[in-house]
């Protein structure tokens, strides 16, 4: 596929083929000089009319580490602002000659609709509640640099599935990887049409779904989306489902601690589990980057 919207149209092996890339491009990046020119002449824009840290900073280094022009453009410091539509600023952006967008979005489909309008690649960086694509590309890739491959391990992904675009991609990933994929949470934050997805089930007992897990990911809970009735009181959650030291005790000896970010420490996750020997967060963020430079490499040069 030209695009990265979501997981549908890949198979199995161009996605593994995408995480090998990664492995490549994490040597680029142990070089004194993290720089290659496979992206020269060529102009990446980051798209984002939502805020990001993780995403935004990654794709934009990701694109300068291979020598490509970025123009960073943000919907807050726009003529958006003023009303301009989503289409005539997609429009607008292409008659500078862009080669291609990465665009996140509040609102589920955005990234299809500026495909639509500009005709070139788009990478989405998370639509509202739809897709997160290399967010579960860089999760795949840190379970699989501890564990060697993702064929046969169990990921439990806990919190707020509900509001979740990175469990979703997740659990579109992980399956076609070979992993099988528990989500748990409340039931108010755990829709059940995400237990028709093939190598997926849907679990509300925290301990049940890290019994035996290989790689235990805590969820942000979105509490700007929730206008009461989700949770019957912060601290009920905390104590059921806070990703700490005695619910990891169940999971297997070794099992890994993950974290899209931002965090809410000491709600979804204990601050000496975020920091602690089992916590990949950070190195979660730093793959990030070899993961989108090998995104951006597959989608605009075209060689595996
Ligand atoms: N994980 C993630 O998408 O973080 P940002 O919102 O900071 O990009």
């Amino acid at each position: 596929p030209r695009h990265l919207l979501d997981f549908q149209d890949w198979a199995p092996e161009r996605l593994s083929a995408l995480l090998d890339g990664a492995d490549t491009m994490l040597n680029v990046l142990s070089r004194p000089v993290k720089k290659v020119p496979a992206l020269q002449g060529l102009t990446v824009c980051t798209a984002f009319f939502e805020n990001s840290t993780r995403t935004k900073v990654s794709f934009e280094l990701a694109a300068r580490r291979m020598s490509a022009d970025v123009v960073s453009f943000a919907a807050g410091a726009s003529s958006v602002s003023k009303g301009e539509s989503l289409r005539d600023t997609v429009e607008t952006l292409t008659a500078y000659q862009m080669d291609a967008y990465i665009v996140r979005h509040s609102a589920s489909g955005a990234a299809h609709l500026v495909a639509r309008y500009s005709g070139k690649p788009v990478i989405n960086a998370g639509d509202g509640r739809r897709a997160h694509p290399t967010q579960a590309l860089l999760d795949a890739y840190t379970i699989r640099q501890e564990y060697g491959d993702l064929k046969g391990k169990k990921v439990a992904i806990i919190g707020d599935v509900l509001h979740s675009r990175v469990a979703r991609s997740n659990a579109e990933l992980l399956p076609k990887l070979g992993a099988e994929v528990t989500l748990c949470g409340p039931a108010t934050l755990l829709p059940l049409e995400l237990g028709q997805m093939p190598g997926v089930t849907l679990i509300t007992d925290p301990r049940e779904a890290v019994r035996g897990a290989h790689a235990v990911m805590a969820l942000r809970l979105q509490q700007e989306r929730m206008q009461g009735g989700y949770l019957a009181s912060m601290q009920d959650y905390v104590n059921t489902y806070q990703v700490n030291e005695a619910l990891l005790a169940e999971a297997e000896d070794g099992a890994i601690v993950l974290h899209p970010g931002p965090m809410n420490r000491d709600l979804e996750i204990s601050g000496d589990v975020a920091d602690g020997e089992r916590s990949r967060i950070l190195k979660q963020v730093s793959n990030g980057q070899a993961v989108r430079m090998s995104v951006l490499y597959h989608l605009l040069v075209g060689r595996d």
